[in-house]
């Protein structure tokens, strides 16, 4: 098969989970409820994908589409100083942008095209993808087309990725199913759209003693398997 590139999360259960890291070309999904560890990931990767590549990096910049107004730079200093980088070089290097609503985080995404190639961005996280969709397009009247626009929004990031050749990495909410008595009450929001767009979905949990599980679900290419991680002052951890 073809010399795919992968950014190392840094975290060495992670990347064995996703057999190599996050894949350049393709849409990663990170599902999991709140304080599940879905922004850290986000804020770590930032950083990693600056990293050379013998160090799990692609040497390039990361472009930060926050949608909730989560993202926090003193993170991102300690995350850059915990592996021997420059904090303010590290900042400098994530192109940080907040989306106030579906149509504007759209309207980023088509103008990154004017920005990836001159600032050498391989990583675009998109944290978290969906939530100006579910409030704006609410119940079961405007399903369709929330679920028509999040599929517009889902192709242009799959565009870029295989266009300009790097990773996307968007998070998703979960919400409570309907068979709330059967099986596993909780699911991804966004529907066959989201299961559908998305390369790789990986569904984070709490578990005892703030430690994380990480799940791959419905992936063809990957095992069944669960590993555990940590967040720490660090950023995420093995
Ligand atoms: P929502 O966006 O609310 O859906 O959650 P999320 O999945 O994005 O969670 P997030 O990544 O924000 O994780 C928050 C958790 O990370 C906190 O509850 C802490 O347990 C942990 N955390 C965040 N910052 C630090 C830190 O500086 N030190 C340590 N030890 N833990 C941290
Ligand atoms: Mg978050």
């Amino acid at each position: 098969r073809k010399n795919i590139e992968y950014i190392s999360t840094g975290v060495r259960s992670l990347d064995d989970l996703l057999e190599g890291g996050i894949e350049v070309g393709s849409i990663t999904e990170f599902i999991g409820e709140f304080g599940a560890g879905k922004t850290q990931i986000c804020h770590q990767l930032s950083v990693m994908v600056q990293l050379p590549k013998d160090k799990g990096g692609l040497n390039a910049r990361a472009l930060y589409v926050d949608t909730e107004g989560t993202f926090r730079p003193e993170r991102i200093v300690q995350i850059a100083r915990a592996r021997g980088l420059d904090p303010e070089k590290t900042l400098e290097n994530i192109i940080y942008a907040r989306a106030y609503n579906s149509d504007h985080q759209m309207l980023l995404i088509d103008e990154a095209k004017k920005y990836i190639e001159k600032y050498n961005i391989r990583l675009i996280i998109v944290d978290s993808l969906i939530n100006h969709f579910r409030a704006e397009y609410p119940g079961r009247e405007n399903l369709a087309s929330r679920q028509q626009k999040l599929n517009k929004h889902i192709s242009q990031l799959h565009r870029l990725a295989s266009l300009y050749n790097l990773a996307v990495v968007v998070t998703n909410q979960v919400m409570a199913s309907p068979d709330i008595f059967f099986g596993n009450p909780l699911k991804p929001a966004g529907g066959n759209i989201m299961a559908h767009g998305c390369t790789y979905r990986i569904w984070l949990r709490k578990a005892k003693e703030g430690k994380r599980i990480a799940r791959i679900i419905d992936s063809p290419k990957h095992a069944e398997k669960e590993v555990a991680f940590a967040i720490t002052e660090d950023g995420v951890t093995d």
